[in-house]
C-alpha cells in the first residue's frame, strides 16, 4: 500500500465497462512473473494463500481483467477488484475497502523492476492480493482497516498505515506445523523478498505486538529489515476486533521508533 510515492508509470485507463487493453508486451510480462512466482509462491507461502490462488484460478499468460476476479472474489466472500491510476491517496483507499471494493493499480512493471516494483502494479494487486481476500478473516480484516480508515483524522492515517503494511502486505505467520513463512502480498508477488524473507539470515522476524508494529517505521523501496510474525489468522482476526484507534493514539503517544539501522543507512 504505497499510496503517496512518484511513479514513472502511466495509469491505464478503463473503458466504459470498466476493461483494461493491455499490449501483447504486457501480457507477456505478465506470464514471465507469473512463470517466476509460481513455484516460489507454493514453496513458501502460507498455504491458505496458495488455497485461494487455486479459487481464483487466475490465467498464467494473459493479464486478467478485474471483472473476472470480482465475479469469483464477490461470490465468495462478497469483495471486489476496481482498476485506479496507479496513486490514489489514503481516503480514498480506505472508503473503497470499507465498501469491500479492493483498489487496483492498473498498469505493469516492465522489466527493470521485475524482481520488485514499490509502486503496486496489476500483478502485485491481483497475484499477490486476490488469493487471501477469498479468505474470510483477511476479508473481514481489510474491511475493518478501512471502517476504520474512514473514522480517522488524516494525521492518524499513517499509523494505521503500517498495520496494514506490516500484516497484509509484507506480514509472515505461523503455519499449522509452527513454521513462520511468509503471508504479505508484497511477498507473494516479488521473486527476490519472498526467499529472502522465507529464509534469510538477513532480516528480523519479530512477534506480533500492536505498539511494536504501530511504531515502526518502513519504506517502500528496499526489502524489509523486520518483519513481524502472526500467531495464527485467528490472531488478526483478534486484531481487527481490538480498539484500534486508541492502540494508534497510544502509539501516536509513543512515537516513532528509531529507524533500523538499513533503512538510515539506505537514507
Ligand atoms: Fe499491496
Amino acid at each position: 500500500m504505497s499510496r503517496y510515492v512518484s511513479t514513472k508509470y502511466q495509469a491505464k485507463q478503463a473503458d466504459h465497462d470498466g476493461s483494461i487493453e493491455y499490449t501483447l508486451k504486457e501480457h507477456q510480462m505478465w506470464a514471465e512473473l507469473y512463470q517466476a512466482q509460481i513455484s516460489l509462491v507454493n514453496r513458501h507461502m502460507i498455504k491458505e494463500y496458495i488455497d485461494g490462488l487455486i479459487h481464483i484460478n487466475l490465467s498464467s499468460h494473459r493479464i486478467p481483467q478485474c471483472s473476472e476476479i470480482s465475479e469469483k472474489l464477490k461470490k465468495i466472500t462478497g469483495w471486489q477488484v476496481k482498476p485506479v491510476p496507479a496513486l490514489i491517496g489514503y481516503d480514498r483507499f480506505f472508503t473503497m475497502l470499507a465498501n469491500k471494493l479492493f483498489p487496483a493499480a492498473s498498469f505493469i512493471r516492465n522489466k527493470d523492476d521485475f524482481a520488485y516494483v514499490k509502486e503496486p502494479d496489476i500483478f502485485h494487486e491481483i497475484f499477490g492480493h486476490t488469493p487471501l481476500l477469498t479468505h474470510p478473516i483477511v476479508a473481514e480484516f481489510s474491511q475493518k482497516i478501512g471502517q476504520l480508515g474512514t473514522q480517522l483524522a488524516t494525521d492518524q492515517y499513517a499509523w494505521l498505515a503500517r498495520l496494514y503494511w506490516f500484516t497484509i502486505e509484507f506480514g509472515l505467520i505461523k503455519n499449522e506445523q509452527g513454521k513462520v513463512v511468509p503471508m504479505g502480498s508484497g511477498l507473494a508477488s516479488s521473486p527476490t523478498e519472498l526467499i529472502y524473507a522465507a529464509n534469510g539470515k538477513e532480516p528480523e522476524r519479530r512477534p506480533f505486538e500492536m505498539m511494536d508494529v504501530l511504531t515502526t517505521p518502513y519504506r517502500i523501496d528496499i526489502k524489509q529489515p523486520v518483519y513481524f510474525v502472526l500467531e495464527s489468522f485467528d490472531q488478526l482476526s483478534e486484531i481487527a476486533s481490538r480498539d484500534l484507534i486508541s492502540d494508534i493514539e497510544a502509539a501516536k503517544k509513543m512515537g516513532l521508533q528509531e529507524p533500523h539501522a538499513i533503512l538510515a543507512q539506505a537514507c
